[in-house]
């Protein structure tokens, strides 16, 4: 399992940039980056854009023969034929970080279960943090309430509520259902990492979680993927992240112009 993470500036990432990569996007890519209102959203869905491409790059795949399908739920796969093994992958972006996952998993062909949920730690607008919970509070379990509000700090509390909020995420974004799924049927306690589904841990399942700074923006993210097998493992922020590299945007668009083109 791999995570690319790409951190994104606005200011930094100049409308020459964005023209030049938009000319390299099939046209329902480049049609729907355009329809965003703001330039960030479409930056940001641009860089998620270019993240697979490069996967099949690095297989040797010709951009012409880079070719992306969805599911009926709208998660989106791999469907150059010929890629071989294939590739499992699934992007999330919030504010300055865009992040994909991949891997090898073969699991639940053409999208496979693994799924990707990185979101900036901060509580949103002008709210205070019990009225953020409070508003998101029919999506969390009793016992997600309870690790919540007895949180030794505010600041804990945040960090809490954003592991359990991407592990759902990331959990339903790997079965490819995104919101179609009741986020309470998802639990995830942070302190024990211990994660269940109705009630249950379920077969065959790993948790990455994983943190990344960008400036002075804390970022927390999970990494879903279902691997098979009878145990459910939930991997600590704390182990080494040997699996993740991190770029910002500039320098990975400007490389992935040259080498699509090359
Ligand atoms: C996909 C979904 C989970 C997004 O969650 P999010 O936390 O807001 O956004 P993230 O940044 O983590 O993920 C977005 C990316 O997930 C991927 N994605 C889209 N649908 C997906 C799905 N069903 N399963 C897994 N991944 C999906 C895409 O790469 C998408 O990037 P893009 O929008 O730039 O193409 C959510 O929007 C969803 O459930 N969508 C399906 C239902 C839907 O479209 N509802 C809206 C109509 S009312």
């Amino acid at each position: 399992m791999q995570v690319r993470a790409i951190t994104y500036e606005a200011a930094l990432f100049t409308d020459e940039l964005y023209q030049r990569a938009l000319l390299l996007l099939d046209p329902e890519s480049s049609a729907r980056i355009k329809r965003f209102y703001r330039r960030e959203d479409a930056c940001r869905t641009l860089i998620g854009r270019f993240l697979p491409r490069m996967l099949l790059h690095d297989r040797g795949v010709p951009l012409a023969d880079m070719k992306f399908a969805a599911t009926e739920a709208g998660k989106p796969f791999i469907a150059s034929p010929g890629v071989d093994p294939p590739i499992a992958y699934n992007v999330s972006h919030d504010n300055g970080l865009v992040a994909m996952v991949s891997s090898t998993n073969s699991h639940n062909p053409p999208a496979f279960s693994v799924g990707v949920d990185v979101m900036k730690v901060r509580i949103p607008g002008r709210e205070s943090f019990a009225s953020f919970v409070e508003t998101v509070g029919d999506q969390l379990t009793a016992l997600e309430h309870r690790l919540i509000s007895s949180a030794p700090s505010q600041d804990q509390g945040l960090e809490r509520f954003f592991w359990m909020w991407t592990a759902k995420e990331a959990y339903t974004k790997a079965l490819g259902l995104g919101l179609g799924f009741n986020f309470r049927r998802v639990e995830f306690d942070p302190v024990l990492d211990l994660f269940r589904v109705d009630g249950a841990v379920p077969k065959g399942w790993q948790l990455t979680k994983f943190k990344i700074l960008h400036g002075t923006d804390p970022y927390q993210g999970v990494v879903a993927e279902f691997v098979g097998g009878d145990t459910t493992m939930v991997l600590s922020e704390s182990s080494p992240h040997e699996w993740l590299a991190v770029l910002d945007a500039t320098s990975f668009i400007q490389g992935a112009i040259q080498q699509l083109n090359s």
